[in-house]
């Protein structure tokens, strides 16, 4: 039987080595640098893979990320061939529905507004909309933005939603293509991102994604920080086109503190905590996986390399 490679700079192999041995009594995980033979390793757990690439590891039968996206594994330098998947975690879902909640009503609630407000000690009021008369568009309608879309559902809010391909969602308008995504946008005031960052993603939260919004909209980014088209943000924000941003996910980060984006009212900046998923609970997962890649099997929420998520 082979070994399994942990390398991740983020994720701490103590945390999952407990879960997974208690479920897999004869796993050998070996931490990356310290993995000995390379030709014993058969699967690889990785955040991000070493700067010399898994191609050392001649008999790897699959590629585990250890986050919801594969973005930062760079498919195309990954062994061709090689199976990846990504982690799908019931706590991770929930904490993401639950984020994007919180962010759809603080705008619904004119939240936002009253911060600023209490601030300048000023006593200003808006009546109250009733949330079936708001309505919030996803973008992806995956594992993530399918259970968002519930959540605002059953907080009242009216949902829309854009994905790759065509969807039939009980309560959620859905639109596809090239164009989907603006008439989606124009119908929606406040827009979560929850697309994978892919070549075809890359940048779309952009000027004209913005246009296409109603004026004074909100925008939502829990994808990733290479979706959003950074330079077109404060200008859309300064002409009023958007009325507020709330940003987990940025190019870099942690976010530089010479960054444009801290300190302003419009902008909510949190450090990328909208989801995270447990060993504990991801355990079952990996290691059922383990056993599929031995077994030739394919693998739970494995990755279309092609599509890139
Ligand atoms: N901020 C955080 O803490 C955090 C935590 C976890 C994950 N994330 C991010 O959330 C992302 C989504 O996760 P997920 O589990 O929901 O992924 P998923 O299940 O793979 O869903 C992705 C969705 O995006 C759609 N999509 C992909 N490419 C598209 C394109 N070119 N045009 C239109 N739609 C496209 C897919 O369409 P189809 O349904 O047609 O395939 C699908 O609906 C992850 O990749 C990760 O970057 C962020």
């Amino acid at each position: 039987m082979g070994a399994v490679l942990f390398c991740s700079n983020l994720d701490d192999p103590e945390e999952w080595r407990p879960p997974m041995t208690k479920l897999m009594p004869d796993l050998e995980l070996r931490v990356f640098p310290n993995f000995g033979n390379a030709d014993e390793i058969d699967v690889a757990m990785v955040w991000r893979p070493p700067a010399e690439g898994l191609g050392q590891f001649k008999n790897l039968k699959a590629i585990l990320s250890l986050g919801a996206g594969v973005d930062q594994l760079d498919l195309s330098k990954l062994p061709a061939g090689v199976p990846v998947a990504r982690l799908v975690d019931d706590v991770l879902t929930t904490a993401m529905a639950e984020y994007c909640l919180l962010a759809a009503l603080r705008y619904h609630r004119r939240v936002d507004l009253y911060e600023r407000n209490s601030r300048l000690k000023k006593w200003e009021y808006h009546i109250p909309r009733p949330a079936a008369q708001r309505t919030v568009g996803i973008l992806g309608l995956g594992v993530l933005g399918g259970a968002t879309a519930e959540k605002l559902k059953m907080n009242g809010f009216k949902v829309v939603g854009w994905s790759r391909s065509p969807k039939q969602i009980a309560g959620v308008e859905s639109f596809s293509g090239a164009d989907g995504i603006y008439t989606m946008a124009a119908k929606a005031e406040i827009v979560i991102n929850l697309l994978p960052l892919t070549p075809d993603t890359r940048g779309i939260l952009n000027k004209k994604l913005f246009d296409a919004m109603q004026p004074g909209s909100y925008l939502v980014n829990v994808g990733r920080g290479g979706h959003l088209t950074e330079e077109d943000l404060i200008p859309a924000l300064d002409s009023g086109k958007l009325a507020g941003a709330t940003l987990d996910v940025f190019q870099k980060e942690p976010l530089a503190q010479e960054h444009p984006f801290w300190g302003r009212p419009d902008i909510l900046v949190t450090p990328h905590c909208a989801s995270t998923g447990g060993a504990d609970t991801a355990a079952p997962q990996v290691v059922e996986n383990i056993r599929r890649a031995r077994a030739g099997k394919p693998l739970m929420n494995q990755v279309d390399r092609a599509k890139g998520y």
